[in-house]
């Protein structure tokens, strides 16, 4: 029984820096149905930036953009465009995590602060990690109010689609680089591999990728790194690392048990999948066995399944959100299986070609 070296509660929230947080919590409140709960800027007394906090069930996304010029973000949200730069975790004690990350090598962004206002008190830290993004490490125990210290409570509600919870949040990081960052989650925060994938599981004819799978101690946190791998033609990775200007979150899966409902209300709004062959389909039976949903239904939606020795998961991916070819979502439906959708990650590949191939970028 391994003991977990850096308890970690949960993913607190996800923080977006973007240029327009007023449009961007619009999309997000309109597609995939979160409510607006949260909201500071002028009006509250932040002179500097503007942030709206999105809410479904388990998962909360805050969308922050700079109010003037000279803020400390404006270049890099010039250099990256909309980006994730907080991965938040909610943890015990944040003074003993930000100095047990920083005494086994992590570098601080922000050293142990508490913030305040009439709610209460909320103790926050941040560490950098791959690229331009960070781990806020924070603790609400002694806090009530609708988010963090500054904000004022907003009742925007969204028509949810059943979305539960952040399953996995994955890193892109340059050729090379995927050890360096699985020793540092290793070392660092005491995740665990478990699983990798080389460029023999995750090859088509032009392009591959390596990816590891970390995870926290509690096993609660999952995140995958990918690094490129050699192919005939520009892979998916370095299309992301040229277009995004270096290392920087891929894409986030949020959880859901009714995919079927989740992505056909996405669908209906408009949000745009990638999509296999209808070949797919006709395989599917005698690769995963019998599941419990309408093959028709699965394949009209796009949605894929793959199956492992636990159980089965079905999973779908957005096409980017920005118009950058940077961050996407998966929505990912788990029965049992605790693994990331092997079996369909070449049929995915080769989608994503298609669509790199209309970009020019394969
Ligand atoms: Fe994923």
């Amino acid at each position: 029984m391994s003991t977990d070296t850096f308890p970690i509660r949960r993913v607190d929230h996800v923080r977006h820096y973007v240029n327009n947080a007023r449009q961007s919590s619009f999309f997000y409140q309109h597609t995939f149905g979160f409510s607006i709960s949260g909201y500071s800027g002028l009006e509250t007394g932040s002179r500097d930036e503007a942030s709206y906090v999105l809410k479904q069930n388990d998962l909360t996304l805050c969308f922050t953009a700079p109010l003037r010029p000279g803020h400390p973000m404006a270049p890099l949200i010039a250099e990256h465009g909309d980006f994730v730069q907080d991965i938040a975790f909610e943890v015990d004690d944040v003074d003993w995590a930000y100095k047990a990350a920083t005494d086994r090598g992590a570098i601080g962004a922000v050293e142990p602060r508490t913030l305040e206002d009439d709610h209460g008190k909320v103790r926050h830290a941040a560490i950098r990690t791959y690229g331009n993004v960070v781990h806020s490490l924070l603790n609400r125990d002694a806090y009530n109010g609708p988010f963090l210290p500054g904000f004022r409570a907003e009742n925007q509600p969204g028509d949810g689609i059943g979305i539960i919870e952040v399953d996995h949040c994955v890193g892109n990081v340059e050729l090379g680089k995927m050890n360096v960052w699985v020793k540092w989650y290793e070392d660092v925060l005491g995740f665990a591999n478990l699983i990798s994938f080389d460029d023999k599981d995750i090859s088509t004819d032009y392009t591959a990728l390596m990816s590891k799978v970390m995870a926290s101690g509690n096993g609660r946190v999952k995140f995958p790194i990918n690094e490129p791998a050699e192919g005939k033609k520009k892979s998916q990775i370095d299309e992301y690392l040229e277009f995004f200007g270096g290392a920087g979150v891929q894409h986030v899966a949020m959880r859901t048990d009714d995919i079927v409902y989740t992505v056909s209300r996405l669908r209906a709004r408009g949000v745009d999948f990638l999509s296999v062959p209808k070949t797919y389909y006709d395989m599917l039976p005698d690769r995963v066995g019998k599941i419990d949903e309408d093959i028709d239904v699965l394949a009209d939606l796009g949605i894929l399944v793959d199956r492992d020795d636990e159980g089965y998961l079905l999973q779908i991916f957005t096409k980017p959100i920005t118009d950058r070819p940077t961050l996407f979502y998966e929505i990912i439906h788990r029965k049992g299986a605790k693994s990331f959708g092997k079996g369909n990650f070449k049929a995915l590949f080769e989608s994503i070609e298609r669509e790199q191939a209309l970009r020019g970028t394969l």
